[in-house]
């Protein structure tokens, strides 16, 4: 194969993920939810939150940055309601309990919102409204995250990449569902640039002096001194982030700690004052509607349809051949990637063999 880059079956990788996390202690059924997770993002070709991600967390497993074992306190509730400390347990764990007791509440009373304090990194948003989409809901996501993005006017890092998720069943095969960072780009971005050994275009990160950067090892290096910032969504042509973006970001920040008195911003930086690596204490903010609640969900789905299509059969741009709505490049790289296996580079596959190595996982074969 090119470059290095190998294929690996989606099934190995799905099985190999959850060896990984129990044997780093973590109960089945939490490592499946985990690894669920995991190759859904690998499935739909978001290769920054897939497979590659694996080898951190367990090494903040390792370093005690993350609790093996999942315990969710609730901490309020009501009828359509919830706070959630998550315990510093994995955020794929927590959130997918949080995002079910969301779709209970809605399920039972048209609407559900849970906020979340004190969990972890949890993956892909967009894993979260797919499972209300499953129950003929409408839902949404968001989380903040380490801080590596400057506000507009700014060069520090401040506010996390914060993504915000919306999925919607349609009459279509393919769910509508928009998942992306409030950034123009996201730090794993970044990461796989690193392993790919490409440079970061211009326009995505600046330095302390505005300047646009594009070695992604520096990048990532520079982010924990503060001396490099991702750009918030619609920067300009100076290169400043744009200022939609980063009130976006700033609204994910309040919905992901505000409601849970969690952590926001540079509490999330990973380190305490002293410089000594600390928990994350991640928010997340889950809701879920049911759409029965309003009309009917084939009404809804035909509705839903009827503007998509609307907008695919409208007039392309010169060189252009298709207009696409929210999902549906995902949602054919999930059949592409189903068929063909996860592609990997040698970089990654350096990190799955170590993890392989470290845990003696030797059941796993990875051919070349
Ligand atoms: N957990 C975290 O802390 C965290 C932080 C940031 C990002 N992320 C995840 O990283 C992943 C990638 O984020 P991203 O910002 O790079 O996403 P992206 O820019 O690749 O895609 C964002 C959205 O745009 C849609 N899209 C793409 N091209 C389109 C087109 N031509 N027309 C219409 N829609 C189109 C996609 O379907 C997707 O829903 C997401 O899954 C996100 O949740 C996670």
């Amino acid at each position: 194969m090119s470059q290095g880059i190998v294929k690996i079956s989606v099934d190995v990788l799905y099985e190999f993920m959850i060896a990984v996390f129990t044997r780093t202690g973590l109960s089945k059924p939490d490592a499946k939810a985990c690894a669920d997770v995991l190759i859904k993002s690998d499935l739909r070709g978001i290769e920054s939150h897939g497979v590659g991600r694996l080898r951190m967390y367990y090494e903040r497993l390792n370093a005690g940055l993350i609790e093996p074992h999942s315990s969710l306190t609730i901490v309020r509730e009501s009828p359509t309601t919830a706070v959630i400390d998550g315990n510093h347990s994995m955020g794929m764990v927590v959130a997918t309990q949080s995002m079910q007791m969301a779709i209970d509440k809605a399920k039972q009373f048209g609407m559900g919102a849970v906020a979340v304090r004190n969990s972890t990194h949890f993956g892909i948003d967009g894993y979260y409204p797919l499972m209300a989409v499953e129950q003929n809901m409408i839902g949404m996501s968001f989380t903040n995250a380490r801080p590596c993005v400057s506000p507009t006017h700014g060069t520090l890092p401040t506010l996390g990449t914060n993504p915000i998720s919306f999925g919607a069943p349609t009459d279509e095969e393919c769910p509508f569902l928009y998942d992306g960072a409030t950034s123009i780009t996201q730090r794993g971005k970044i990461e796989v640039l690193a392993r790919a050994e490409k440079p970061v275009p211009v326009g995505w990160v600046v330095d302390s002096q505005n300047e646009p950067m594009i070695d992604a090892d520096d990048i990532l290096q520079e982010i924990l001194q503060d001396q490099a910032a991702l750009l918030p969504l619609g920067g300009s042509s100076e290169l400043l982030g744009g200022h939609k973006g980063y009130c976006l970001s700033t609204i994910v920040e309040i919905l992901s700690s505000a409601l849970q008195s969690g952590a926001f911003l540079f509490q999330l930086s990973g380190f305490d004052p002293e410089g000594n690596p600390s928990r994350f204490r991640v928010g997340h903010f889950f809701m879920a509607m049911n759409i029965e609640n309003f009309l009917s969900v084939d009404e809804f789905k035909k509705n839903i349809g009827d503007l998509l299509r609307t907008l695919r059969a409208t007039r392309n741009a010169p060189g252009q051949t298709r207009i696409y709505t929210a999902g549906e490049k995902e949602f054919e790289m999930e059949k592409i990637v189903k068929q063909e296996g996860v592609p990997v580079n040698k970089n990654l596959r350096k990190d799955i063999l170590f993890l392989q190595h470290e845990l003696g996982l030797d059941e796993f074969i990875f051919h070349d």
